[in-house]
């Protein structure tokens, strides 16, 4: 089975987002980095575009929140069209709650964690989600580099998660360190720089796909 690409939105050309979106129309998902300038040092996109681009395009959008206490925000953000709505381990005071509640609105419900988070502050959790994302840089900024330990966590948290449980990666993903990402255990590779910052976006999602086949 390949991977699943997510292309990051944030590192698109957003005054031309629907063409953007037509580059990679061969993705498996759209990831939508949600930020609101408290939870991380940076501000960025919200519901509207969340309904914009579910309006420009028939693939399954992946959102991740990087905002503080997102529970009163889910149900916007699942009507707007979220398939799958990420929230951060960190973000949550309640997070088996707002889990529920992404799951009882009917989209999937990841549970994202920052690099400093180690793998056993889910073990409670884990039989609750969808997916776990792991973030492989600090949260807030596309084209930062892989962080190298994140394999190991990947590898920690295989082990522990039930054998459905998707386990995506955000952050610093390139055609080089996509292999060994999914032989990790990863199931979607969320990507921005490696996709948009290419020639042609649309073969570097098909690449990315293959990233378990082929060696780079
Ligand atoms: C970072 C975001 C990522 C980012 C990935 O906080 O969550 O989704 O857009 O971009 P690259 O692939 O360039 O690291
Ligand atoms: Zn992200």
């Amino acid at each position: 089975m390949s991977v699943k690409v997510s292309p990051s939105i944030l590192a698109a050309d957003l005054s031309r987002l629907k063409e953007e979106l037509q580059r990679i129309e061969n993705a498996d998902y759209i990831h939508v980095d949600v930020m609101d300038g408290r939870f991380v040092p940076n501000i960025t996109f919200g519901i509207p575009i969340v309904e914009a681009i579910r309006k420009s395009t028939s693939i399954p959008i992946d959102v991740h929140l990087m905002i503080v206490d997102p529970m009163p925000y889910i149900k916007e953000f699942v009507d707007a069209g979220a398939e799958v709505l990420t929230v951060h381990y960190e973000a949550c005071t309640h997070l088996h709650r707002a889990v529920t509640s992404i799951k009882t609105l009917g989209s999937k419900a990841f549970v994202a964690i920052n690099p400093h988070t180690p793998i056993s502050a889910l073990e409670e959790i884990v039989n609750f989600v969808d997916g776990i994302l792991v973030m492989s840089v600090n949260p807030g900024f596309s084209y930062q580099k892989f962080i190298p330990t994140s394999l190991d966590k990947i590898r920690k948290l295989r082990a522990i998660v039930p054998k459905d449980t998707d386990i995506e990666v955000d952050g610093g993903v390139t055609l080089k360190n996509a292999a060994d990402i999914v032989r990790s255990g990863a199931t979607i590779l969320v990507s921005g720089a490696t996709v948009f910052g290419s020639e042609s976006p649309y073969e570097t999602v098909k690449q990315l796909q293959k990233a378990d086949v082929v060696t780079t």
